[in-house]
């Protein structure tokens, strides 16, 4: 089975215009498939990611041209700077999951697939989803699902998730997604603990906190011409990546109920545009459904 099928592969490389030895920041390795892409148009690459499975492949599948970095994009300037790179050439997002994730049931974030409740992309990470789910207040739990699953039932999820573990620890994926699955109306389309899992998952990796520094300090890193491509899965993520190209692309950003500008920002970018999956693309991989890439240039 292939580790994961690279979303809009084409699109990106047009969109970042690839040079030839231009250094490129892939800053979601996963199984590499950008990377390649970028390495076949002639391009180099400093790959970040946070799972160690993720590097392993990459090393194992991918040859020469790529520098290799375990860490978070939230860190990526700090971690550039210590590999003495102080710019690239323009830079990828593809946020979210990779496939080889979802589908080792062992990692804990399919509801399909039994598994310890982990959901840690990072497996030296402390906090994992059994923390989340037996650890957290009714109330957080509210929260994350609402937040970040957008979950109509999130009271009712929560308060059976409660109740269960006041019994015993709830210990496995497919136990999580039995409770949640007898708590909420049958729904048509999409399993019931679709978006309680992307809101646990979310917690526990703090996919949204971080992202907007991610986008700020890697966005910084690119020179004069460059640009940025980034792929999001939900809206949750899309407006933050939405809202943060928007201000890079607008000089003043002051209240609008200022009478005057006191910020003195000035736009550094420009927006190239927003992109969906071609229909041939959403045939051959499901998986691409609800993505949408948006690409800027810097200034
Ligand atoms: C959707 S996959 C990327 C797939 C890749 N573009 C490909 O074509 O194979 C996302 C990857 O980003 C990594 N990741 C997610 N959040 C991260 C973060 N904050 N810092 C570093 N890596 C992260 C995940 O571990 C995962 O491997």
């Amino acid at each position: 089975m292939s580790y994961h099928v690279p979303i809009m592969a084409s699109e990106v490389i047009t969109a970042l215009a690839i040079k030839k030895d231009g250094l490129y920041l892939d800053a979601t390795l996963g199984g590499g498939g950008h990377t390649r892409a970028i390495l076949e148009a002639g391009g180099k690459v400093v790959g970040i990611d946070r799972d160690d499975d993720a590097l392993e492949h990459c090393k194992a599948t991918l040859n020469g041209g790529v520098t290799y970095i375990k860490g978070q994009y939230e860190d990526a300037a700090k971690l550039l700077r210590a590999a003495e790179i102080f710019s690239v050439s323009g830079a990828v997002m593809d946020l979210g999951v990779s496939s080889h994730q979802l589908d080792d049931g062992a990692r804990g974030f399919s509801y399909m697939r039994d598994g310890a409740l982990d959901m840690r992309m990072d497996r030296t990470q402390k906090l994992s989803a059994y923390d989340v789910v037996n650890g957290y207040s009714e109330e957080e739990l509210v929260r994350i699902l609402w937040e970040y699953g957008e979950e109509r039932f999130s009271r009712r999820i929560a308060s059976s998730i409660v109740r269960a573990r006041a019994k015993e620890d709830i210990n496995s994926t497919v136990e999580l997604a039995e409770i949640i699955a007898a708590s909420v109306p049958h729904r048509v389309g999409g399993h019931p603990a679709k978006k309680s899992f992307q809101a646990i998952r979310i917690e526990v990796n703090g996919e949204l906190s971080g992202l907007r520094a991610a986008l700020d300090g890697i966005f910084g890193m690119i020179e004069r011409g460059g640009r940025l491509a980034v792929i999001t899965f939900h809206s949750l993520e899309d407006r933050i990546v939405k809202t943060a190209f928007a201000d890079y692309a607008t000089d003043c950003i002051c209240p609008k109920s200022l009478p005057v500008c006191v910020c003195d920002h000035r736009a550094t970018g420009r927006i190239i545009g927003r992109y969906k999956p071609s229909q041939d693309e959403l045939n051959a991989n499901p998986r691409a459904k609800s993505s949408t890439l948006r690409v800027i240039e810097k200034l």
